[in-house]
Order: structure tokens, then C-alpha cells, then sequence
């Protein structure tokens, strides 16, 4: 075949592209194909390691299928969010795989793995590694992993996040707003914790990358 028609095949093949093959990196820094699903890297960072000081959680090295999931309930309201609903509402299904197939590939935050056996003398160590049974609070890391660095697609990581987010997530579970985990597993737990547990226990899983290997 003659080299110089395949510029003009390129072209052709562009054009006959289906729309529907979302770009990834497009939806992230530019947004999606309907307006209302605007750019994530003005909240969530160039990498996606979220904005703390706003409550913009990382989202960098979090699982396709938690990401994925947290998307469908913004849009089904199960997750109440004024700033998300619409977002996850006007991404399209393959936008909101291929956005978050590519987060997914981006890095997690590097963190010392804590044994659960470690000393526990402070309130939010107390909870995150030996629970409080007596109430029915299992230990954190149970679920979410040792330092909760995450497990499988249905446990998220706790670390890399920080404090002013995961209480905000804690609270939502329990005025009901948040309401999108498996047999109200954490709607339980949060309830059952008082504010200044809220409080110790954000803590700890917020400062663990500061202490550990950090970012
Ligand atoms: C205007 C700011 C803003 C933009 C733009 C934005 N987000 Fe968010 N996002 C938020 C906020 C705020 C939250 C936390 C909501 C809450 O507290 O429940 C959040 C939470 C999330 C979560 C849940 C994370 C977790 O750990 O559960 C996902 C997933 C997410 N956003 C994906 C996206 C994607 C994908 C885009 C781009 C298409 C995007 N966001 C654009 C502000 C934004
Ligand atoms: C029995 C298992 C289990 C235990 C124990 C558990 N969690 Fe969870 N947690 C989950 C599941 C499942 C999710 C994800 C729910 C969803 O699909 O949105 C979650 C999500 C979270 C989130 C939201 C993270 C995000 O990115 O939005 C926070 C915060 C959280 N858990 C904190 C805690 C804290 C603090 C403890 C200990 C006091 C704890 N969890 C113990 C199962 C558990």
C-alpha cells in the first residue's frame, strides 16, 4: 500500500472513533463529554492525591471497584453529596470506567504496616487496633487492612486520607446521609462512636504517613 494514504486512514479512523471511547486522561483534567461532569483535577489534584485543607479526598491508588461503586451511589444518592451527585450523575458508564481504571494505576501512599499486637495507649490506637468489643466495634484494621491501607475492591484505605475527611465520612454515616456500605457495616460502627472517637480515630489514620515512610 502506497505510505502516503495513511495519514489520510489515520484521519478517517479518528473521525469513525465511537465517541464512547472515553479517554481517561481527558475525563480527569478536562471532564467528561457532558459538561456537568466537571474536571476532577480541580478538586481531587494533578496526581490525585486529593485537598486536604477542603476535604477533596485522594483518590489516587484507591481500587477501580470502590471508585466505581462511590460513583454509582453519588449519582443513586445512597452517597448525599451536593458537589459529587451531579459530577457522577453526567459521567457516562465507560467515562466512569476509564476514570477510574486510571486512578487506580496511580501510586498509593507509602506507610509502615502496623501489627496489630503494637501498643495501643491513645484513643484513637485503642479503636483502630484492638476495636472496642464490648460495643461491638471491631478493630479497624479488620476490614481495612493493616495501618488501613485498604483490602480488595470493598474496603477503601483510611491512610492517605485525612483527618477532616474521614470524620466527615464517620459523621455522614451517622446522621444517615451517607448510607451506601454492605449491611450497614460502617453505618454500625460510626454510630456507635462519640464525637472525640470520631476525632482520635481520623486522627490516627491521617497522621499515620506522616509518621510512617510518608508519601
Ligand atoms: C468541585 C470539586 C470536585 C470535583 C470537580 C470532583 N470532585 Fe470528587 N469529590 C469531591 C468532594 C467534596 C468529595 C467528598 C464527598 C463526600 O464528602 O462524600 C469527593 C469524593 C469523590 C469520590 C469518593 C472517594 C472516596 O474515598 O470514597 C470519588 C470516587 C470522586 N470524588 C470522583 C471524582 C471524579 C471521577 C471526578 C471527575 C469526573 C470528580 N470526583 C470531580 C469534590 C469534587
Ligand atoms: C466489618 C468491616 C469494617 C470495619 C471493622 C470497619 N470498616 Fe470502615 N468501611 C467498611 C466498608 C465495607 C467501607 C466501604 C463502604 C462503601 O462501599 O462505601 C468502609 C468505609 C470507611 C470509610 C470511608 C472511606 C472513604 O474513602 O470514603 C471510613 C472513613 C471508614 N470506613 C472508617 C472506619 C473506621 C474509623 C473504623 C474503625 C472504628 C472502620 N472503618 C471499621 C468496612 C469496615
Amino acid at each position: 500500500m502506497n505510505l502516503a494514504h495513511w495519514p489520510f486512514a489515520g484521519l478517517l479512523l479518528a473521525l469513525a472513533l465511537p465517541t464512547h471511547a472515553a479517554d481517561a486522561a481527558t475525563v480527569y483534567s478536562k471532564g467528561g463529554s457532558n459538561p456537568a461532569a466537571m474536571a476532577c483535577v480541580t478538586c481531587h489534584g494533578a496526581e490525585g492525591e486529593g485537598l486536604a485543607a477542603a476535604g477533596f479526598p485522594r483518590l489516587a491508588g484507591l481500587s477501580a471497584g470502590y471508585l466505581k461503586k462511590q460513583l454509582a451511589d453519588f449519582a443513586s444518592g445512597a452517597r448525599a453529596n451536593p458537589i459529587m451527585q451531579p459530577i457522577a450523575a453526567a459521567l457516562t458508564a465507560e467515562e466512569a470506567d476509564a476514570v477510574t481504571a486510571l486512578l487506580a494505576n496511580k501510586p498509593s501512599p507509602q506507610v509502615e504496616r502496623i501489627s496489630r499486637a503494637a501498643p495501643a495507649a491513645e484513643l484513637g490506637a485503642v479503636l483502630a487496633l484492638r476495636g472496642a468489643w464490648e460495643r461491638n466495634i471491631p478493630e479497624c484494621v479488620s476490614c481495612h487492612g493493616p495501618s488501613g491501607v485498604g483490602v480488595g475492591e470493598t474496603f477503601p484505605p483510611l491512610v492517605g486520607q485525612s483527618a477532616q475527611y474521614l470524620s466527615a465520612q464517620l459523621v455522614a454515616w451517622q446522621q444517615g446521609t451517607r448510607k451506601n456500605d454492605p449491611n450497614d457495616l460502617m453505618g454500625h460502627i460510626a454510630r456507635s462512636l462519640s464525637q472525640d472517637e470520631v476525632n482520635a480515630v481520623s486522627q490516627y489514620f491521617a497522621t499515620l504517613t506522616e509518621t510512617g515512610a510518608g508519601q
